[in-house]
C-alpha cells in the first residue's frame, strides 16, 4: 500500500513538473487539428509525424526568426513562451501523430 502511494504521488509530480507535450500541445489544436492533420490557416506543412529534429528546428527557428514562410509571426507567437523542454516535449508527441 505504501508502495502504490509513492508511485502515485511520483507519477503525479512527474506530469505537474515534467514537460507534457500532449498538453502543451493542446493549444496547437485550433490550428493544425488534434492529430496534426491540417495545414494551419491553409498555410502550414502538414506536420503530424514530423520527425521531432525536424519540430524541434522549426519551432526554434520561429523562436529567434530564422525559420518560417508567410505567416511567420503567427507562429513566433505560439512559441515565444516555451523553453527548451517543452519545445522537446511537443516535437516527441507531434513525432507520435498520425
Ligand atoms: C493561430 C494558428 C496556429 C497555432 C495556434 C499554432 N500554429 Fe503552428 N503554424 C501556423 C501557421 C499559419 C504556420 C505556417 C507559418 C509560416 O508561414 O511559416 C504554422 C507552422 C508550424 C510549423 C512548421 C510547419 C511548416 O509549414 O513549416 C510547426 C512545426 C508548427 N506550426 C507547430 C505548432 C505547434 C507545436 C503549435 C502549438 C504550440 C502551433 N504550431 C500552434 C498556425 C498556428
Amino acid at each position: 500500500m505504501k508502495k502504490l502511494f509513492c508511485s502515485l504521488i511520483l507519477a503525479l509530480s512527474t506530469s505537474l513538473f515534467a514537460a507534457d507535450g500532449a498538453s502543451l500541445y493542446k493549444t496547437c489544436v485550433a490550428c493544425h487539428g488534434s492529430k496534426a492533420e491540417k495545414s494551419a490557416l491553409n498555410k502550414s506543412q502538414i506536420i503530424a509525424g514530423w520527425s521531432s529534429e525536424n519540430t524541434i528546428a522549426a519551432l526554434n527557428g520561429y523562436k529567434n526568426g530564422t525559420y518560417g514562410g508567410s505567416m511567420k509571426s503567427t507562429m513566433s507567437a505560439q512559441v515565444k513562451n516555451l523553453d527548451t523542454d517543452a519545445i522537446t516535449a511537443l516535437a516527441k508527441y507531434i513525432e507520435t501523430l498520425k
